[in-house]
């Protein structure tokens, strides 16, 4: 019997092209996260991470495999985790306070009841004095903020984040990988992360899983040996910069072998606080690192 809180195995999925083609966008891609583990997806543009999570949310059925949750098949079935896209979808026309509790309601307890639950999580998760506020009235990361603790308030042990601070500036996104980091200590939640920013990963992960495309497949699976709770100078220790090179290296090695990505010549790790990994631009092609991918 697996101890695992979620699993993926041999999931594969193929959708039909317009030309009526078969076009396999996951291959074979397997996993098992242990309860209140945080793990991140990391890999190219169009590789499947969307697709994993498309799956895992039971919005659409692999072509094979199963998504087991708790020891029980579960594949194809909508409603046991929280999923947060990239862009808040907050709606507009309701306050903040009834956006957060959005989840709590699909589940079905009462208006009233839900606000009144999800007040003093408003207030402690940086969002006190905004309860009655429309979304419009909020920064980009406040919105965020909104948009996740509603993810979390559905009830759900299991949390999908799919590039959740991908669209915040780099000094928003820095506080907002702190906050998260305490609200899921707070929550022990199991959560799955899926973003292109290594740093970002390294940072927020207990385990990384590379990804190549093309198909979309599980490349490597990465520990992260960094303690918690990690305070925002970890990311300038040289175990961190360790983690970031492998990671890069990794999936250099990916763009390497789908032609993407030509060498042009040596180049020294970016110093960007962020390192967006695809596309990349021909300044930022960098070479790979397989010394430091050991
Ligand atoms: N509904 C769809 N029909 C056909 N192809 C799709 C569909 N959704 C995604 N794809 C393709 O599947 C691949 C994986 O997509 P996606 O999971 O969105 O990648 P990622 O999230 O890693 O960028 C991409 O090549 C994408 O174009
Ligand atoms: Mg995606």
């Amino acid at each position: 019997m697996s101890t695992a809180k979620i699993e993926l195995r041999g999931v594969t999925h193929d959708f039909v092209t317009g030309e009526g083609q078969l076009f396999r966008a996951l291959d074979n891609v397997g996993f098992s996260v242990s309860p209140g583990r945080f793990i991140s997806l990391i890999g190219p543009s169009g590789c499947g991470k969307s697709t994993i999570f498309n799956a895992i949310a039971g919005l659409q059925t692999p072509s094979a495999g199963s998504i087991i949750i708790d020891g029980r098949e579960v594949t194809g079935m909508i409603g046991l985790v929280g999923y947060m896209l990239q862009k808040d979808l907050l709606f507009p026309w309701r306050t903040v306070l009834d956006n957060v509790v959005l989840g709590m309601e699909i589940r079905g307890v009462k208006v009233r009841e839900a606000r009144e639950y999800a007040r003093p999580f408003l207030a402690r998760y940086g969002l006190g004095g905004f309860e009655d506020q429309y979304p419009a009235a909020l920064s980009g990361g406040m919105r965020q903020r909104a948009a996740l603790l509603r993810t979390l308030l559905f009830d759900s042990e299991i949390i999908l984040l799919d590039e959740p601070f991908g669209a915040l500036d780099a000094q928003t996104r820095a506080r907002m990988q702190e906050w998260l980091l305490q609200i899921w200590s707070d929550f022990g939640k199991t959560v799955i992360f899926v973003t292109h920013d290594v740093e970002e990963a390294v940072y927020l992960s207990d385990e990384i899983y590379v990804m190549a495309a093309r198909p979309g497949r599980i490349r490597a699976r990465l520990d992260v040996p960094l303690a918690r709770p990690r305070p925002r100078h970890i990311t300038l220790e040289p175990a961190f910069a360790r983690m970031k090179e492998r990671c890069l290296a990794l999936l250099d090695e990916e763009a390497l072998t789908r032609g993407d990505a030509p060498p042009l010549g040596a180049q020294a790790p970016s110093a960007e606080p962020a390192l967006a990994i695809e596309p990349p631009p021909p300044s930022a092609q960098r070479l790979s690192t397989p010394g430091l991918a050991a």
